[in-house]
């Protein structure tokens, strides 16, 4: 479904990502993993247009999609959730999921935020809409609330749910278990298994928690200073320990960890 060859992403002298070639296949639940500073994130971006590559190409379903602007990918089924914004805070649940542009084919966010009305008369159906995804996320109890004061684990399920308010096909999802309690980290990755299985989303998944990780993803991609290092499934990532210990240092569950990068490529 996704297909990114020989990506390269340069921040002045820093090789943030430096030559990914990585594939995800539709309908899979892919895992990215790596230190902090591995370049995860940058790749998300460059995939999700919120960065431009320096050089490479991402593909989608076989179209040339690199380059292309988050809105245009946003039309195309393609998203990465981000945190609510702080001006969304002051609006409920409900609310929240109402101001996700309803995903008809060719229409981009940036025509909905221009022309609100738009969204106003599409309302019942949105309203509709928001209560099934509040439904299937079991927020009922929070639909009301200020999404400000929902706990970091229900703000993971919200944008996931904004997810679920477009026609999504392939999610990024970066650090989704980050300050998120056991209980609902289980929620979250219920919510995702239930969207590969029933929706057919497919989903790329950034996490630092392997337990979560095993739980959820084949296969498993491993980076380290900005190079695809690894990729199997869960067990062949763990049966891989010493190799990954060797760039990664004692664990991969410890944060803020700068990776030993024992023998790595300059
Ligand atoms: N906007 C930016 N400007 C400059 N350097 C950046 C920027 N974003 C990330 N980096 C650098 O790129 C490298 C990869 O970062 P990042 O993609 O955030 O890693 P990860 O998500 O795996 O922790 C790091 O060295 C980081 O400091
Ligand atoms: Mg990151």
């Amino acid at each position: 479904m996704i297909r990114v060859e020989d990506l390269h992403l340069h921040f002045g002298g820093i090789k943030a990502v430096d030559g990914v070639s990585i594939e995800i296949a539709r309908g899979s639940i892919t895992g990215l993993i790596g230190p902090n500073g591995a370049g995860k994130t940058t790749l998300f971006n460059a995939i999700a247009g919120h960065y431009r590559p320096s050089s490479g190409k991402v593909w989608l379903d076989g179209e040339d999609i690199t380059g292309l602007p988050p809105h245009k990918l946003f039309a195309k089924g393609l998203l990465r959730t981000f945190q609510i914004a702080h001006e969304f805070s002051t609006l409920t649940v409900r609310e929240n999921l109402m101001m996700v542009p309803g995903g008809q084919p060719g229409e981009s966010l940036v025509d909905v935020w221009i022309r609100p009305s738009l969204v106003a008369s599409r309302e019942t159906e949105v309203g509709r809409r928001a209560d099934e995804v509040i439904d299937f996320l079991q927020l009922d109890h929070v639909a009301g609330e200020l999404a400000g004061n929902l706990s970091g684990g229900q703000k993971k399920l919200l944008e996931l749910g904004r997810t679920m308010m477009v026609d999504a096909k392939i999610v990024f999802l970066d650090e989704v278990g980050a300050g998120v309690n056991r209980t609902l980290l289980k929620t979250i990755g219920e919510a995702i298994l239930r969207l590969n299985r029933e929706r057919g989303y497919t989903f790329c998944v950034i996490e630092h928690d392997m337990d979560f990780i095993a739980s959820l993803c084949d296969p498993v991609i491993v980076m380290a200073e900005g190079k695809l290092l690894f990729q199997g499934t869960t067990d062949e990532v763990k049966q891989n320990e010493q190799v990954i210990e060797a760039y990664l240092g004692r664990g991969l569950k410890q944060r803020g960890q700068a990776p030993a990068a024992a023998g790595a490529p300059a």
